[in-house]
């Protein structure tokens, strides 16, 4: 791939002439081996035909064509590695290719790489249910699984309006949620994140009404939710919070007392507490989960993300004892209406299951320590850098939070340059890296943000 690719004076081409005429542009020079420098035919044949995540596809640059992954590096097409910064959107926490779960995926593929999970029930998913249930605080102990971290949270939703319902209790069908979260990308999720990031206005009439107001992190917000819920209370089924981080929001930290509050919001007005451990969980904010860290136990708690370390989809919702009995009836109308067609993907659990092996087996919760440590001396020298608002680390999560960034794209392109990947968003630039990244690799990065942010 050619450096003018990083730089982004390729676009991802538009089907208009219409697609047939540009994938075919596209399919002939593949054939004929005419990619550009460095690209393979795969990349010319297949980028006119994608729709990419987050993307203004008529603005985006290319992405880049990787072709290896390992430990915690990416390896594009043209021989070049990247240090991966964020895990692959904060999955790989053990890094690429970890032998332990590459076995079991393995091993699990030769016997069964998938059954259906209605009438079915298979070794790997019961014994995950088992080891998530001992692992989480508290009596969460019910486990129902998808395939991500959305249908995940919409499960939740789902069981904590059906609770009430099941009890007899009409009307409880929204949810308080918080400025700054968020929880998803379908339409259940989106109403429940952040206005901004949900999309609130944009999709006005398709997406149900919820409270989403300020955390309760000072008197003022605290007053507000309890006149809130004073106010509401009959209509409000849950509160939904990420625990110490919002995360896709903006990378923003609070602290276990917010928690404590909201815990106690809850059970005041009978409401159930849902804590979207989707990004904290599995060690990201030094602890195993963010609910043990605060000494706060939720009813139902969200999981995915590093759930697998990394290497195939699939998510949790747990529940506690009490929202499980709401459901336990001789009444088929109070069983929870529904089931992902891939829930509980045996290659998933297999992979799950190793995970797990690797928290209980290596230093993982030492390595987080010591990674907090490097990112708050490696990101120290950005303080008073001018433009620079804040810097913050808890756990492996590093934040440089500045004034705005100008250009998102750039900035990211700029990091590919510095052979590391670092995807800022919004106004913040974070590192998440795999909890086994050495501290060369974990000095380079933050070297390189501490250079950009001097250059910015
Ligand atoms: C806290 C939280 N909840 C939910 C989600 C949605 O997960 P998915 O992208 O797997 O649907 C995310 C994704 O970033 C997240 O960070």
């Amino acid at each position: 791939m050619s450096k003018s690719v990083v730089e982004g004076k390729h676009r991802v081409p538009h089907p208009n002439p219409p697609p047939h005429s540009v994938s075919k542009d596209a399919r002939e020079r593949a054939n004929a081996g005419e990619g550009r420098k460095g690209e393979p035919p795969w990349y010319a044949e297949g980028l006119p035909h994608i729709w990419l995540p987050y993307a203004q596809m008529a603005t985006v640059r290319p992405p880049l064509p990787v072709v290896r992954t390992q430990g915690c590096r990416i390896v594009l097409a043209d021989g070049r590695e990247l240090i991966d910064g964020i895990a692959s959107w904060w999955t790989a926490c053990h890094g690429y290719n970890h032998p332990h779960i590459s076995a079991a995926v393995e091993r699990q593929l030769a016997r069964m790489p998938h059954v259906m999970f209605g009438g079915l029930a298979h070794e790997g998913a019961l014994t995950l249910a088992g080891r998530l249930a001992r692992a989480l605080p508290g009596d969460l102990e019910r486990v129902f699984f998808s395939e991500s971290g959305s249908v995940a949270v919409e499960i939740a939703m789902k069981m904590a309006v059906q609770l009430w319902l099941n009890r007899g209790r009409r009307g409880r069908t929204r949810f308080v949620a918080f400025k700054g979260g968020y929880h998803g990308d379908t339409t259940g999720a989106m109403a429940v994140c952040d206005p901004e990031s949900g999309m609130h206005t944009l999709f006005a009439g398709l997406l149900p009404q919820h409270f989403v107001v300020d955390l309760p992190c000072d008197a003022e917000s605290a007053h507000a939710l309890a006149a809130l819920l004073d106010r509401h209370a009959d209509e409000i089924a849950g509160i939904l919070v990420e625990p110490l981080v919002q995360g896709a929001g903006g990378m923003r930290f609070h602290d276990a007392a917010v928690l404590r509050a909201l815990r106690a919001a809850a059970d005041r007005h009978e409401m159930l507490l849902i804590f979207d451990e989707i990004f904290t969980g599995f060690g990201r904010t030094g602890s195993l989960f963010a609910c043990t860290a605060a000494g706060v136990t939720p009813d139902i708690v969200t999981l995915s993300k590093a759930l697998t370390g990394g290497t195939l989809p699939l998510a949790a919702t747990v529940a506690s004892r009490k929202v499980f009995e709401a459901f336990w009836s001789e009444d088929p109308a109070h069983a929870l209406m529904h089931g992902p067609t891939y829930m509980a993907n045996a290659l998933a659990c297999a992979a799950a299951n190793a995970s797990l092996d690797l928290f209980e087996t290596e230093p993982r919760l030492a390595q987080v320590a010591a990674i907090a440590q490097a990112l708050e001396e490696g990101l120290a020298p950005c303080r008073g850098v001018g433009g620079v608002k804040d810097v913050r680390v808890l756990g492996a999560i590093g934040v440089v939070e500045l004034e705005r960034i100008a250009d998102v794209e750039a900035l990211r392109a700029r990091f590919v340059a510095e052979g590391v990947f670092i995807r800022p968003f919004g106004s913040v630039i974070y590192l998440t890296p795999a909890f086994t990244t050495a501290s060369d690799e974990l000095a380079t990065l933050t070297r390189a943000v501490v250079r950009v942010v001097g250059e910015l």
